[in-house]
């Protein structure tokens, strides 16, 4: 039952404005959904969410009475007293999320309880009731949102592109699928289906969500240390990414940001990752609610926890056992990479001054050699686009070195007058692609090559509206697609400097970049 809270439990409360974007309604929409314990919800929105929404679920729907009490601030099932603070098992506890958007929108709130006969019909704007009726509905409520922010022209005139508000809808629904798989998520836009998450068990939620080739490539987590349990799935070290989008963290299952989270993480793969890169995971993390504290902020995506040590030791502990568990480590090292370097160094040893001028090369020639043969060239002529000059080439920085050998394939180790120079082959392999890359497209030709047979690559949802925003950028730069169905798309040319063995992450990446732009 919905009760209005004290003024002294209203007080303890953290306030302020949380709906600020399409995004952030959905949020509160579906968050009552799953505190309904509804087992399938559907978020329709128009324009990206600016001129429609609508959520319906199929939970225990509100009581005639509880309906018209739902829209007020302070209003709540969920807590009734100060300590309840303390012990939150719901999404929700503040009794303001309807009320915030009955605010600044048109609502209209149908809602059925499996008790009644004829579910209620609340419509209500701008902070007031308009009218109620009864309707003949299913079990469960709906709630439709449209013209967001009619009465705040300031907050509209903030909202960004249909696509940008779009894309944030996406990731959001995106990280309650993977929270709950065990629930139907369905994100539609004018009508066309974006996500579509059927009730599965965790690793075929996986599936649907990221794709089988990132899917395959997660090992699963299942870690208790003393009252904390971690759970849930971390990509091996040959699945990373460029930034932080495929890293989900939950609290009791609610979605959170937590920096010591990601650092244990990120730090129980110690050197297994190239710097730079970005481990894929996704943990759920279960504390006793009596430790934590979700009433940070209003928007509820922060948590105070008492002992970060503890969690910080529980999450590395978790992720390392599974890491270690899943033998990624090869044990016995070919013995060729280990004794190559010494035998160059012994070379040059015995013949100094020839063997240096012999191997005399800049860092683009080591690096040249460890770049695959590469079949036919087909130049393409694209519209020259303005493009960020290359800063200073990184052969200009580095004078002529002499190479004395190479450690496990990886490092390249070299002189010049400075001292020694140990390069990262597959760190320094991407600066020289960038820079021939950036050259010609600014040259207005980018040389692409057609791969032989089509590579399929499974994308995110949120990946996915990326690439067909930006499917013209991506054909410029040498990445033709085609649609095969689905989050699958099939890569048909790339540019010609990746070779025709280009890893798939270069997509990945590519994507995360016009992500963020
Ligand atoms: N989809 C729904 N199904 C059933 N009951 C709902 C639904 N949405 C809201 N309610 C009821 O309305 C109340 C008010 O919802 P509202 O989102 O405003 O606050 P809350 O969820 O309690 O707290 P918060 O502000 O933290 O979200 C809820 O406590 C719940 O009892
Ligand atoms: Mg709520």
């Amino acid at each position: 039952m919905i009760k209005l809270l004290e003024e002294s439990v209203i007080n303890k409360i953290a306030a302020g404005e949380v709906i600020e974007r399409p995004a952030s309604v959905i949020k509160e929409l579906v968050e009552n959904a799953i505190d309904a314990k509804a087992n399938s919800i559907t978020v329709e929105v128009d324009e990206g969410g600016k001129s429609r929404i609508k959520v319906i679920d199929d939970g225990t729907g509100m009581g005639k009475s509880d309906a018209e009490l739902c829209i007020q601030r302070h209003a709540t099932s969920k807590i009734e007293f100060a300590d309840d603070l303390f012990n939150i098992h719901t999404l929700g506890f503040r009794g303001e999320g309807l009320a915030s958007i009955v605010a600044v929108a048109q609502v209209v709130l149908k809602t059925k309880t499996k008790e009644q006969e004829t579910g209620i019909k609340i419509t209500a704007s701008g902070g007031k009731i308009l009218k109620k009726e009864d309707v003949a509905i299913q079990n469960g409520t709906s709630v439709e949102v449209s013209d967001l922010f009619f009465n705040v022209p300031a907050r509209k005139k903030h909202l960004k592109t249909m696509q940008t508000e779009l894309r944030q809808i996406t990731e959001l629904i995106t990280r309650y699928a993977l929270a709950y798989p065990e629930k139907m998520f369905r994100l539609m836009h004018h009508g066309n289906d974006l996500l579509f998450s059927p009730s599965a068990e965790p690793l075929d939620n996986l599936l649907t969500m990221f794709g089988k080739d990132a899917a395959y490539a997660m090992i699963p987590v299942e870690y208790t240390q003393k009252d904390i349990t971690v759970k849930g799935f971390v990509g091996n070290p040959t699945l990373t990414r460029a930034d932080k989008t495929m890293q989900h963290i939950f609290v009791n299952r609610r979605p959170i940001k937590n920096d010591v989270i990601v650092k244990a993480v990120t730090d129980a793969y110690h050197t297994l990752l190239h710097l730079e890169r970005q481990p894929v995971f996704v943990l759920n993390v279960d504390i006793k609610p009596a430790i934590i504290d979700v009433n940070v902020h209003p928007q509820k995506t922060t948590i105070r926890i008492e002992k970060e040590n503890e969690l910080y030791d529980t999450l590395f502990n978790a992720v390392r056992n599974s890491l270690d568990s899943s033998k990624l480590i090869p044990v016995v090292e070919s013995r060729e990479t280990f004794i190559q370097a010494p035998l160059i160094a012994k070379n040059i040893e015995e013949e100094k001054q020839t063997v240096f001028e012999q191997v005399e090369q800049t860092p683009q020639d080591i690096l040249e050699k460890a770049i695959q043969k590469m079949t036919e060239e087909k130049a393409v002529e694209v519209k020259p686009v303005a493009v960020p000059k290359p800063e200073t080439k990184a052969s200009e920085k580095i004078s002529k070195l002499k190479l004395i050998g190479c450690v496990h394939d990886v490092f390249y180790i070299a002189q010049n007058e400075l001292g020694l120079v140990i390069i990262d082959q597959h760190a320094a392999h991407e600066r020289v692609m960038y820079e021939k890359l950036m050259q010609q497209f600014g040259d207005g030709k980018i040389a692409v090559q057609e791969l032989l047979e089509p590579e399929q690559i499974d994308f995110s949802p949120t990946e996915m509206l990326l690439l067909k925003e930006n499917i013209e950028t991506l054909s410029e730069l040498g990445f033709v697609f085609d649609e095969f169905g689905g989050n699958t798309m099939l890569l048909r040319t790339v540019p010609f400097i990746f070779g025709k063995n280009m890893p798939k992450e270069v997509v990945h990446d590519v994507l995360a970049q016009l992500g963020e732009k």
